[in-house]
């Protein structure tokens, strides 16, 4: 006699959640035909679930300059296509948003791995998922961080520890295809036939994506971002992005000169003017400079050791109250401990006025400035202004007035001054510091000049 134990167990409406067991069959023991549903939730019914799945993901950007990780249920619905049918994502919701951390760097070289490996976690703590909840997700390594030499590595064991189906994936390219489909722009060129450049502005690189017809046709990366830097909880800046400082190398840029004069963003902090900030970057001398010491310190530690790094300054307000000159000194002292080599020595920019004093200015008439600095603040110093004649510049740098000149109006006026001062001061007799095939020529014309001249003379005329 059969053991009644071995009749296959019943079948129920309950086999056929989650869109399991499609392809049963119905015998005698089932408990239910597939015509009969009684009118409840669409939810419910096993076809609308077969056709409808809802997936956990995480998304793990890491930036040049910031991660973030973001959980969603992603909902996707089976469409038919032709003959056949696909899963559309269809509705997307955010589960949690962790905020924006700062991409931890141990080097120039490497991520710190166990400082990113914390955000992580805790973004996973903050939104109670772990990982066996996720179905699926992507890791994406973007602009700086991709460059480090443990990028990938850390990538790969991110993917494999964040759940089920999470991929590593990195590129500028695919960055840009995100940001191309991602911003709704490739929608827009094909509702309106509109090309489109799309312009992704991340923390350290720019993506570009031209969008035709509703898709990307090209895309490139640029490496420069809009997270120039980076202040900790105190606004003390803890990172300069390396991109303008290598685009200044690439350009062949030799010296870097940092403006904090005639009114612009470094000046209006140094200036009570200007700064009437009652936090740690305004009242006295020391909050008032704090900001320019900070960016002079975080340059000089980017910019090349073999490189000069100057620091224009307003070295007077020439205004009541205004910066002075004995401040200059002051901060001069400063600017060389932070990492300046030179102060450029110029005045004026904030106040009432925006153009320059309509009084009569005696030649190199902010000279006396470089030379204070320099005497008393033992810092190198660049003078400027009105500095006309090859004579006037040499006497300024051999009586130990300033160790560098600077020519504004004259080099607009000539802008060969300095080849032609280099022959007034009797250092260029035969035109060598010109471009060779000019000084073949301006010898020869040197010549027939001063040949005409004695015939001149011969002459009498
Ligand atoms: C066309 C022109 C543009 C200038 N632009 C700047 C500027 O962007 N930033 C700045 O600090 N000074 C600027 N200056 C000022 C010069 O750097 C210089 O300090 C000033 O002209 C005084 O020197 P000079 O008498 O040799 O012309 C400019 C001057 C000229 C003539």
């Amino acid at each position: 006699m059969a053991d009644p134990d071995d009749k296959p167990d019943r079948h129920t409406v309950a086999d056929h959640r989650l869109g399991s067991d499609l392809a049963h069959v119905h015998d005698g023991d089932a408990d239910h035909d597939h015509d009969d549903f009684v009118d409840g939730p669409i939810e419910d019914n096993p076809l609308w679930i077969a056709d409808n799945v809802t997936l956990t993901s995480v998304g793990i950007d890491i930036g040049s300059a910031g991660t973030q990780v973001i959980f969603s249920k992603v909902h996707l619905r089976r469409l038919s296509e032709e003959l056949t049918s696909r899963y559309y994502v269809v509705g997307r919701e955010t589960l949690f948003r962790s905020p924006v951390a700062l991409t931890p760097y141990q080097s120039e070289e490497r991520i710190d791995d166990a400082k990113l490996r914390a955000i992580i976690d805790d973004a996973y703590q903050q939104a109670s998922i772990s990982a066996k909840d996720i179905d699926t997700g992507v890791v994406i390594l973007t602009g700086e961080a991709l460059r480090r030499e443990n990028a990938q590595a850390i990538a790969g064991l991110l993917a494999e520890q964040g759940g089920d189906f999470v991929t590593a994936t990195a590129g500028h390219h695919m960055e840009a295809m995100l940001a191309g489909y991602g911003s709704g722009a490739a929608r827009i060129s094909s509702d309106q036939a509109k090309r489109i450049l799309n312009i992704d502005i991340g923390g350290g690189t720019t993506k570009l994506a031209l969008v035709e017809n509703g898709r990307v046709t090209a895309t490139a990366a640029i490496h420069i971002g809009g997270r120039l830097q980076v202040v900790d909880d105190d606004a003390k800046i803890v990172r300069l992005d390396p991109a303008g400082q290598h685009h200044a190398a690439q350009a062949g840029f030799r010296v870097l000169n940092i403006h904090a004069a005639h009114g612009y963003l470094l000046h209006s902090f140094l200036s009570p003017l200007a700064n009437h900030r009652d936090d740690d970057w305004g009242g006295d001398f020391d909050g008032r400079t704090r900001l320019l010491l900070q960016v002079v310190g975080a340059v000089r530690s980017t910019w090349p050791s073999d490189r000069p790094l100057m620091v224009r300054l307003s070295c007077v307000d020439d205004e009541p109250g205004g910066w002075t000159l004995d401040d200059s000194v002051a901060l001069a002292s400063l600017l060389k401990k932070a990492g300046a080599d030179v102060v450029d020595c110029s005045s004026g920019g904030l106040g009432e006025r925006t153009t320059t004093k309509m009084v009569r200015r005696p030649e190199g008439y902010q000279v006396p400035y470089a030379s204070r600095i320099r005497t008393e603040a033992s810092v190198p110093t660049m003078a400027v202004g009105l500095i006309t004649t090859p004579a006037f510049a040499d006497s300024v740098v051999r009586e130990g007035r300033a160790d560098l000149v600077a020519i504004g109006r004259e080099a607009l006026h000539n802008p060969h001054w300095p080849l032609h001062a280099a022959r007034a001061l009797g250092r260029d007799e035969r035109f060598e510091r010109w471009p060779p095939s000019w000084g073949w020529w301006l010898e020869k014309r040197a010549r027939a000049v001063a040949l005409a001249e004695t015939s001149t003379d011969a002459t009498g005329g």
